[in-house]
Order: structure tokens, then sequence, then C-alpha cells
């Protein structure tokens, strides 16, 4: 659990930021998920007091076979830790365990414009690609502020496409103080410089479950270096000796999250003047990743050995949670003005 820091001014314990994080427990977890969202989560379980979220309530706006829906939640569990979040210093919990998140989605949906959902361009994407559009889908950004608003959070590590989302639970928070007396923080997306949007194996679009164009972080390495090997570059750049441009390519892309600088200068000058093949490229850039990524895999498998320690997390997390969940609930009770025995 977070513990007071010292604060150099005047040596009173100070509390850390709070942040909260969600994510949904569909499917596996990626690269991009990795480099745009929990690599932050991992570093701010020690700078900040970190509450992640895996988000079964949102799971529930697409479609999904009950019966899977459990083991896919404990899978993301054991994902996010095996990709290093310290569970003795942030809190991992299963958002529906704490069920009054519904009930200030609901107090939330009655400040919320319509106007201001249907301007959400998840919304749009996802609405546009389904022939009945259901109401969850619509309101799914306010059930997100109130996950982050019924933990105080004020930073929201998220990758870049969700940065919308906060900024409408930002406004969010506005409406709700304005109307009943200052409650919330307005919150803030924590996006990291370059990892914030990953492209796919595809080289074009976002790296997504729902695209399948994912290197998964628990992938075994060869099947990941022959997604790797195989995965699009600079699209100009159709022969050995053709010059490539680093900027356009999604692998020098990665080379800059996983590679030290020395090696990230190297290619791009390299690249540009045919020094270097794509392959080789690649080859260099599995080495860096694989060498983060191979600590979660046997992290991973101590955990799948011990399914009891990711239950005994989560429920510990959920407690915690909880606990701050009820009292903000408390106070938005009295401030809404709702009956009282
Ligand atoms: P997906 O799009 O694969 O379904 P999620 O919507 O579950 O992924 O996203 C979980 C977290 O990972 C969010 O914070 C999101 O912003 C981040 N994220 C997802 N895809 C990418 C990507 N390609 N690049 C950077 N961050 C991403
Ligand atoms: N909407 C986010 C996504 O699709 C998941 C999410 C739900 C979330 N609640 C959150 C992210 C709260 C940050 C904070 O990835």
């Amino acid at each position: 659990m977070a513990e007071a820091t010292i604060s150099p001014d005047t040596q009173a314990p100070a509390r850390r930021v709070r942040a909260l994080t969600g994510i949904q427990p569909s499917g596996e977890l990626h690269l991009g998920n990795y480099l745009g969202a929990v690599r932050n989560w991992v570093t701010m379980c020690h700078s900040h007091e970190m509450f992640t979220c895996i988000v079964d309530y949102h799971a529930l706006t697409s479609p999904l076979e009950p019966e899977r829906l459990a083991g896919q939640t404990f899978e993301m569990a054991l994902a996010i830790l095996a990709a290093g979040f310290d569970p003795q210093e942030g809190t991992l919990f299963v958002q529906s365990q704490i069920p009054e998140v519904a009930e200030l989605t609901w107090i939330f949906v009655t400040l919320t414009p319509m106007g201001e959902l249907e301007r959400m361009t998840q919304f749009k994407d996802k609405a546009s690609r389904q022939t009945s559009v259901l109401a969850g889908l619509f309101i799914y950004p306010v059930l997100q502020a109130a996950d982050i608003l019924i933990y105080q959070a004020q930073a929201v590590p998220v990758g870049e496409d969700q940065v919308q989302h906060v900024e409408l639970t930002r406004e969010i928070a506005r409406k709700f103080n304005l109307a009943f007396g200052e409650t919330f923080p307005e919150p803030e997306a924590v996006v990291p410089a370059l990892g914030g949007r990953i492209r796919g194996l595809d080289g074009k679009a976002k790296m997504s479950k729902s695209l399948g164009n994912t290197i998964s972080l628990l992938e075994p390495p060869t099947q990941a270096w022959e997604k790797l090997r195989t995965a699009v570059t600079d699209p100009a750049r159709l022969r050995r000796s053709d010059p490539g441009d680093p900027s356009k390519c999604n692998i020098f892309t990665l080379h800059q999250n996983f590679s030290p600088q020395a090696t990230t200068q190297m290619i791009d000058s390299e690249c540009r003047r045919a020094g270097i093949g794509c392959v080789d490229c690649k080859k260099l850039l599995f080495t860096h990743m694989d060498a983060e990524l191979a600590p979660m895999r046997e992290r991973a498998a101590k955990l799948r050995a011990q399914p009891q320690q990711v239950r005994e997390i989560l429920e510990h997390g959920a407690q915690h949670a909880r606990q701050v969940a009820r009292a903000t609930m408390a106070e938005v009770r009295e401030k809404v003005g709702f009956y009282r025995p």
C-alpha cells in the first residue's frame, strides 16, 4: 500500500498523489498496452498511490461469454503482476467488487450532456461498426469518470486514445462540484512521450486486440520473433539497398522504447544510408525487447503455479479500494441530498 513520503520543504509527511487506471479483461496484454500504459503503472507504483482496476463492468459493452469473464479477469491480473506491478506498493482490484462505482455512474449520467458523449471518438468508432448501438457503449466514458473520481484520483496513466475520456472526467468533476460543492479533483492524463500510440504489426493502425495486429507481452519468444520478423517497416523501403526513413517505421518506434539510446542513434543513421537491413535491425530490437520481456514470462509462470497468490492480491486490493470508494460515496450521498433514515 502507499506510504506517506517526506516532503523535503517541511519534513512533514506528504501523501503521494493518487493515480488510477483501468484495463478491460479482454484477451491478452500486448506491447501497445505495455508501452502506452502498463509500463507507467509499474513505475508509478513507487512514485504515486497507484490504483489499477480491471474493468469488468466496461467489458459488458462488448459481446462476451459469461463463463469466460472471471477467467479472463484473473489472466489480466496475472499479466499485470508479471509485467512488474508491485502489489506491496500499489492496489490491484476488480471493478465489480466495488459496485458503488455503478451508483456514482448513475449520478454522473444525470450531469453529462448527451452532446459530449456523442463527440467521443472511441464511441463513434465502435458504434460505426455495430448495427444496433446499446446505451452501455454510449455511457461507457461516464463509468470511466466514476472509476477515476470515486477514488479521488488526480493522475490517470493511459495511452493517447484515452485522453479524451480523461478530459470528459474533468468536466464531470467540474459540473458535480458546481452543483453540489467542491468534492472531486480534476484529474490529468499521464501519457508516455514515445509510447502513447504504438502501431500494430501492419505498421499502420493502432496496435489493438480487436485488430489482431499485436505481439502479446507473455508470448513465447519464438512466436514473438516470427511476428516481428514479418512486421511492416518503412513501406517505401522495398529493397535492402534502398535507404529507409526511421520516422515512418514502426520498428524504429519500438527501438526508441526498448533499446539503449546509442543503438537507436546508430539505427537512425545506418537506416537512412541503407547501412543496415530491416531483418538485422529487427534482430537487434528483439534482443533488447526480449531482455525486458523474459523476466515477465518467468514471473507469469511462477504466478500460474500459485494462483491463490493472485486471488489474495485481488482480495486485498478490493478491500482497500472499497474503503476509499465508500468514503467518497458517503460524502456524495450527503451532498446530493439523498434521504437518510
Ligand atoms: P485495446 O485497444 O487493445 O483493446 P485497451 O483499450 O484495453 O486496448 O487499452 C488499455 C490501455 O492500453 C489504455 O490505457 C490504452 O490507452 C492503452 N493502449 C491500447 N493500445 C495502445 C497502443 N496501440 N499504443 C499505446 N497505448 C495503447
Ligand atoms: N476505457 C479504458 C480503455 O478502454 C479503460 C478504463 C476504464 C480506464 N476505466 C478507466 C482507464 C479509468 C483509465 C481510468 O482502455
